[in-house]
């Protein structure tokens, strides 16, 4: 049986561009997917389908066992979502917002009025909640927008990038008004450019780019799948970077990452504390300096590079061929 959000072979283009290439989801109910990918990779697009905003070229949906383009209204009904882009009346307050959400899903004035109490001190809200939303922070905004996503419990929900321009507090907890949510038996798609967020809620991981999913699992998969443990180091100065990574070219099994203004290089490597010790000498026996070095595992960062920086490289050598041949 298919799961809460279902979809098979999405396309979607915009005149040269194929914004979605042969999407396919499976998420089982009560669980959370992570959706990731860079920028203009498809993720809001996705998620611009299966809430019926958005019809598709090609390809099927299902959302709460509904399908997606026959009776968009229905998959309406069964679903909240919270956008990229905030969308809250300016002019309302933000209890006034909230209310307005619940009766327009059809709550007694008395019920949608407790449930906007109840998510203006869940957000922090509380103390503003009787300003016009047109003189609230950005975050303030944002988190207006997630708790009218969440004024009725809708078994699924979408939510695009919700923790983005958030402090680290409020991003906290809305993590766990998530947790509580999906703990509740709630189904949710949720795209982050914060993969420690992804790695924290998500389930499952699909990663896309390019309109495709290039790659899904669970954190832990991912991160088995790109393989062992990764050398770390930052050199004392700028001009040892480029001895350091030779150095790390020598004992990596892959790419040498280098983050220039951290002066941090990352490789992967396999040989743990016995290789740690020879790469410290061998950088030792170089004159290069170094601030800290250490042995970690794989992050979902990590992956993520090593995923979409492939991709990357591919059709940038496709383009090369192309460029050749002419
Ligand atoms: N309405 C539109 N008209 C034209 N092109 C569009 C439209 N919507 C999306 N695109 C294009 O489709 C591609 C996918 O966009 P999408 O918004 O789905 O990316 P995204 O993965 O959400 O990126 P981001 O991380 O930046 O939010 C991009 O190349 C984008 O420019
Ligand atoms: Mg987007």
């Amino acid at each position: 049986m298919p799961g809460a959000i279902y979809a098979e072979g999405l396309v979607k283009t915009f005149g040269d561009v194929k914004a979605l290439d042969g999407v396919d989801l499976d998420v089982p109910e009560g669980t959370v997917l992570g959706l990731l990918g860079p920028n203009g990779a498809g993720k809001t697009t996705t998620v611009r389908v299966l809430t019926t905003l958005l019809q598709p070229d090609s390809g099927r949906a299902t959302v709460a066992g509904i399908d997606v383009l026959k009776h968009p209204n229905e998959v309406r009904r069964a679903i909240g979502l919270s956008g990229q882009f905030a969308a809250v009346d300016e002019y309302l307050t933000g209890r006034e917002n909230l209310q307005m959400v619940g009766q327009l899903y059809q709550m007694k004035a008395k019920e949608a009025k407790a449930r906007a109490g109840e998510l203006l001190d869940k957000f922090n809200l509380a103390d503003a909640a009787d300003r016009p939303a047109k003189t609230y922070s950005g975050g303030m905004r944002r988190r207006l927008d997630l708790a009218a996503a969440l004024v009725v419990s809708p078994p699924v929900m979408f939510m695009d990038e919700p923790t983005t321009g958030l402090d680290p507090r409020n991003r906290q907890q809305l993590w766990e008004v998530i947790q509580e949510l999906v703990a509740g038996g709630t189904t949710l798609l949720l795209t982050t450019q914060y993969l420690e967020e992804a790695d924290h809620l998500a389930h499952d991981i699909c990663v896309v780019d390019h309109g495709r999913v290039i790659e899904r699992g669970t954190a832990d998969q991912l991160k088995a799948r790109t393989g062992g443990e990764r050398v770390e180091v930052v050199v004392h100065q700028h001009e040892e970077i480029e001895p350091a990574r030779a150095v790390l070219a020598g004992f990596g099994k892959g790419e040498v990452a280098v983050a220039e203004h951290t002066r941090k290089l990352t490789v992967p490597v396999t040989g743990g504390a016995k290789l740690l010790a020879e790469v410290i000498r061998e950088l030792d026996n170089r004159g290069v300096e170094i601030d800290d070095i250490g042995l970690r595992r794989p992050t979902l960062d990590d992956v993520f590079i090593s995923l979409t920086g492939h991709v990357a490289e591919q059709k940038e050598e496709e383009e090369a061929e192309k460029e050749e041949a002419k």
